[in-house]
Formats: C-alpha cells, structure tokens, sequence
C-alpha cells in the first residue's frame, strides 16, 4: 500500500481540478476505495456523487457501471440471464449467458454504482453482500466469476426518501463504509451554475446564476417542502432563464421583466424537483411564488436602509 501512496495524493489532485471544492469528500471516498473497501454515500440528489466516482473511474482507466435500485431490480437483473432462445437451440452454457451489472463490474475491475439501493428487493442485496463479500461469485452452469482486484460496489441512498424503500438490515450495513454527503455553500454552487450553465460573465448572467442558487437553496428551507431542489434545479433555472431574456429581449436585471423571467424560469426548472409536505395544503407553483416575493421583492426592501 505504501507504494501507491504518492500516487495517489496526485490521483487526488488531479481529481480536484474537476471538481468545485468537495476536498474532504473525494479525499474520504478516495481514501475508501483505494484501501479496497465498499461504500454507501448517503445524500440527497445533485450533491456530486456521480461527479466524483466518474473522475476517480477515469483517473484509474476503468468502468463505472450504474444500476438503479428499485423493486424491479431481481438478482437475475444484477447478475444476469441466459439467453431464452439460445437456451432452445444449444442448452445452458457459459457463452449464452449475458452478463449484468454485477458480473460486469467484477469481470472488468469496474465500479457498480448501485444508486438508490434501499429500494432493491432484499435477495438482491443479499446476492450482492456475497459476491463482496467473496469477491467472487458462483453461477449456475457459468461457474465461479472472480472480481478483478480493483471491483467496488458503490452504493447511494437518500436519507428524504423513505417511500418503497427496505430498511436495511445490519448485516447489509455491517459490510459497508459510509459518508454522509449535503448540499454544498452557496459560493460552490454559485461556481457549480456558472460552469454548467454556460455563463460567459456578462452581469446579466452573473444575477442570474446568483438568484437562480438563492432561490433554489430556498426550496430547502420551506416549511411546506419535504425535499427541495438541488443545484440541478439552479442550472436549469439559469440555461432556461437565459433563453427566455432572449426571447422577450430582456437584458437589465433591475426590471419587473427580468424578475418575470426568473420567476417563468424557477417554475419550469424547479416545479418538478420540489416534493411537498404530505400535509402541505399548497401547490408547487405557489410555493415556487412565494420564495420568488421572498427573494425580490421583501428581502430586498429588508435590506434598504431607512
Ligand atoms: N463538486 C462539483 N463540481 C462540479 N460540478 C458538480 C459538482 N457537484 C455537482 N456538480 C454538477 O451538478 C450536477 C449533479 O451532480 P451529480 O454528481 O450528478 O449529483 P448526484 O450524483 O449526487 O446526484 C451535475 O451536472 C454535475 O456536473
Ligand atoms: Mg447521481
């Protein structure tokens, strides 16, 4: 291990480069897996998990193979089948099984990333804690898949979200590491929608991206909200903001106009990704209004002096 340890400080470096701060995130993840563990990062939507993994899988040149985890999700799925009409003409045999997921990843020293996975079936769990656990598994009429060394199983899973899915028995816990992942500040994400929503730093963009974070982190925070947007609701609010100032000629951000079309553009981009209290007797839309008066018309009149 002390051999790879250079490396790997400038594996991280390189990493970091891609990424808006998350140092103490990739350095735990990469600090996990290079040590040959598996780990479940548990956190909501939008919080760089996929971000990370595809930079550490690209820094190490090898597969990142997802899987969702849902109720569909049979150990057949994860493993993999025989082909039905090969098995007609040729019988069970090693060349017409077709590999899922799991052989994949094991055969090519690739990471799964099994997202959601406290919505997967229970034996599909347990399928999955023996080949980890062995790091080998045994298929009928296949025979005993071996996982290359640098196999991970990856698991995601979203504290908010406790509809449809299983609790997870210790043992399942048991076998893995775990970081607990949130929403970055405001500034990350400020620098997040710059990068990805195309912002080529004019002022006009510049409002945008910071009203589009401000009112997204307000989805967040609002009582009737169980689970707000993330930063992917601020990137779409800003891309679709700036198609709309085009299309209505809009170019000074201290307008009603220009609050019009960040109000048209948080209705399109965060309508869907807000997820209201059970009880909340409100509509998206109109908890999407509210944070918008919030945000330009009370707090700026707070902030005036006098
Ligand atoms: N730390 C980060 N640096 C750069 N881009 C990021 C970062 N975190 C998130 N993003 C961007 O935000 C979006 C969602 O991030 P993602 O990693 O897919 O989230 P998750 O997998 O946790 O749902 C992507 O478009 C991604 O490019
Ligand atoms: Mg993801």
């Amino acid at each position: 291990m002390t051999d790879e340890e250079p490396d790997l400080v400038a594996v991280r470096g390189r990493i970091a480069q891609r990424l808006v701060g998350r140092e103490r995130e990739l350095e735990l993840v990469l600090s996990a897996v290079a040590a040959g563990r598996d780990i479940v990062l548990e956190g909501p939507p939008g919080t760089s998990k996929t971000t990370m993994l595809k930079a550490i899988t690209a820094e190490w040149g090898i597969p990142l193979l997802f899987v969702e985890g849902n109720a569909d999700l049979t150990p057949a799925r994860l493993v993999g089948h025989h082909n039905p009409a090969r098995v007609l003409r040729e019988d069970y045999s090693a060349e017409n099984f077709v590999p899922g997921p799991l052989v994949e990843a094991m055969r090519s020293g690739g990471f799964l990333y099994l997202e959601e996975f406290n919505r997967s079936p229970e034996d599909t769990l347990n399928t999955l804690l023996t080949a980890m656990a062995d790091r080998s598994i045994a298929i009928p009429r296949v025979g005993v898949v071996h996982a290359a060394a640098s196999f991970r199983v990856i698991a995601s899973m979203n504290p908010l979200d406790d509809a449809g899915t299983t609790r997870l028995s210790t043992s399942v816990h048991d076998r893995l590491c775990r970081l607990a992942i949130g929403y970055q500040d405001e500034a990350a994400e400020r620098e997040i929608v710059r990068l990805r929503g195309g912002v080529a730093g004019t002022a006009l963009g510049e409002r945008m991206v910071a009203d589009a974070v401000a009112v997204t982190r307000a989805t967040r925070a609002h009582l009737d909200v169980r689970q707000g947007s993330s930063v992917r609701g601020a990137i779409d609010c800003v891309l679709v903001a700036g198609r709309l100032a085009t299309l209505r000629g809009v170019d000074d951000p201290d307008t009603d106009a220009y609050r019009a079309v960040l109000l048209d553009a948080m209705i399109v981009a965060l309508s869907g990704r807000i997820h209201l209290d059970a009880a909340a007797d409100t509509t998206r839309e109109q908890v999407l209004h509210e944070i918008w008066q919030d945000h330009f018309v009370l707090l700026p009149a707070a902030a005036e002096p006098g």
